[in-house]
């Protein structure tokens, strides 16, 4: 039941300290390290001063004692001078003769007995802390016993502890002072500077949380300086272009994936209309063949956006995912797309193969070669010819036709979705210019390249070269 309740507590402890915020967190951590510092400190230096001031009247006493002993025996009234003198700085002093008896003395201890007992001092210097009947603090005795002359003497010499511990009392209520003076101190320095640092936080935080994602215009403000806050906005706009940009793509994708898609429906619900209102000027094998070519553009149309949008999807430089790699034999591939066209094209077309395999997804590869070779088949002259060799450890494929070539100034942006170039969007109603941008990604997808280029030899048209890094070869 009780540490049920103790958990408990904890528990709303580390709740409240999690809640509190970075602000309250860090003021309550420098104070709390701030007061084990004082505390340490402190303690040290009082341990430090009370040794310092037992050492120093150790020191005094001795030399007293000393400066007796040296007296004893020679002179009576120079050693009573000595010992006026000593009292004078306020040391009580004894002198003992071999049987302890006390044979001169400091005006306050005469008729007095031994401060210490003679029989129990050691020969040599001793210390000892004692209380004297005339007075109510405590009294530092230093014996100093040795032979004078043949015959054993011994000096007692005692000084007052008392004004060494108001020393230390006064240094001890001076921390007991200054120690919480700092600690408000540290606590307010650093509720305030934390505080002063993490404004602009909370600017960025508001920011951010206004921008929607239909305005993504909106940028955060930045602190000036080069600090983690100025790095932190930085990152966060520069996240906010990538978003922009990125929203922008998407719209103008769908836009045109939607403008595209109207067409062949318009033209459907156009021969669809005819038909119903005038059937006599109708053919049913001519209605029929549109909507099969209206039905098969759609077709190819949904099934590159879905292609994109599943490259798209499998991340912007992103590669292959492993379950869909398998080795892919190119010149298969090239082989049954020369058959498929000289089974559908009056064009010349020349062929030349050789074995090259590749990792990676067979039908997206074989859509790759279909949209270049359909691409050359629309714009050739009268020729059209694929190639597939190996080169080091790539596998290249040079899909070359003899038509008109494509621009200069052209031969990045074709690539990019719904880009047709405008004479060939008079000439032919079929494409969507999405077939170049599919082969781009998949090409990428599989870590390979594809660009456009003059035919070999300096003869008219274009070439578009793909390559791909060849599968690796088994062991044996
Ligand atoms: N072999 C080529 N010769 C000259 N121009 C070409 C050739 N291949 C492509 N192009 C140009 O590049 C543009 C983009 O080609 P892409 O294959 O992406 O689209 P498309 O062929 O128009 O339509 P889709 O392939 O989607 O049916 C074409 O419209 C055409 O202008
Ligand atoms: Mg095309």
């Amino acid at each position: 039941m009780r540490s049920g309740n103790l958990e408990r507590m904890r528990d709303r402890v580390v709740t409240r300290w999690r809640g509190a915020g970075v602000q309250v967190r860090s003021t309550v951590a420098a104070v709390l390290v701030q007061a084990l510092v004082v505390l340490a400190a402190g303690g040290l230096l009082l341990l430090l001063l009370r040794d310092d001031l037992r050492q120093s009247l150790e020191a005094s006493n001795l030399a007293t004692a000393q400066s007796v002993q040296a007296l004893a025996g020679v002179d009576r009234e120079d050693l009573q001078a000595a010992i006026d003198a000593a009292a004078r700085r306020r040391a009580a002093v004894q002198l003992l003769d071999a049987d302890g008896n006390v044979v001169a003395s400091s005006a306050d201890l005469r008729g007095a007995a031994p401060l210490l007992d003679p029989a129990t001092v050691p020969t040599g210097t001793g210390h000892e802390k004692v209380r004297l009947p005339f007075d109510d603090d405590a009294y530092l005795v230093t014996s100093l016993s040795g032979q004078v002359d043949g015959r054993r003497s011994t000096v007692f010499v005692a000084q007052s502890l008392g004004t060494g511990e108001d020393t230390l009392h006064a240094a001890a209520a001076g921390l007991a002072v200054a120690g919480p003076l700092l600690l408000l101190a540290v606590g307010f320095a650093t509720y305030v500077f934390v505080g002063r640092a993490l404004r602009p936080v909370t600017r960025i935080r508001r920011t951010v949380e206004g921008i929607s994602h239909r305005d993504l215009s909106e940028r955060v403000p930045r602190p000036p300086g080069q600090d983690e806050v100025a790095r932190l906005a930085t990152t966060m706009n520069a996240m906010l272009d990538r978003l922009e940009g990125g929203e922008a793509v998407r719209r103008q994708f769908v836009s045109d994936a939607s403008h595209e898609l109207r067409s062949p429906v318009a033209t459907l619900r156009a021969a669809a209309d005819i038909a119903l209102t005038q059937p006599e000027r109708t053919d049913p094998a001519d209605l029929a063949r549109l909507v099969r070519g209206e039905a098969q553009r759609l077709d190819r149309l949904v099934s590159d956006l879905l292609l994109l949008a599943r490259l798209d999807e499998r991340g912007r430089a992103g590669t292959v995912a492993e379950p869909e790699r398998e080795e892919v034999d190119l010149d298969d591939l090239v082989t049954d797309e020369h058959r498929r066209l000289r089974g559908t094209t009056g064009l010349d077309v020349a062929l030349h193969r050789e074995p090259a395999r590749v990792l990676g997804d067979a039908s997206a590869l074989a859509r790759v070669l279909r949209n270049l070779v359909d691409n050359a088949v629309r714009h050739a002259h009268s020729s059209v010819a694929v190639e597939l060799r190996r080169n080091g450890s790539r596998a290249v494929l040079v899909v070359t036709n003899d038509g008109a070539p494509v621009p200069v100034a052209d031969r990045e942006r074709i690539f990019d979705r719904f880009v047709r170039l405008d004479e060939s969007r008079a000439r032919d109603a079929g494409g969507s210019g999405l077939g170049l941008a599919v082969v781009r990604d998949v090409v990428t997808a599989h870590g390979g390249s594809v660009r456009v280029e003059d035919p070999e030899g300096g003869a008219p048209g274009t070439s578009f070269r793909v390559e791909l890094p060849l599968a690796p070869l088994p062991p044996d």
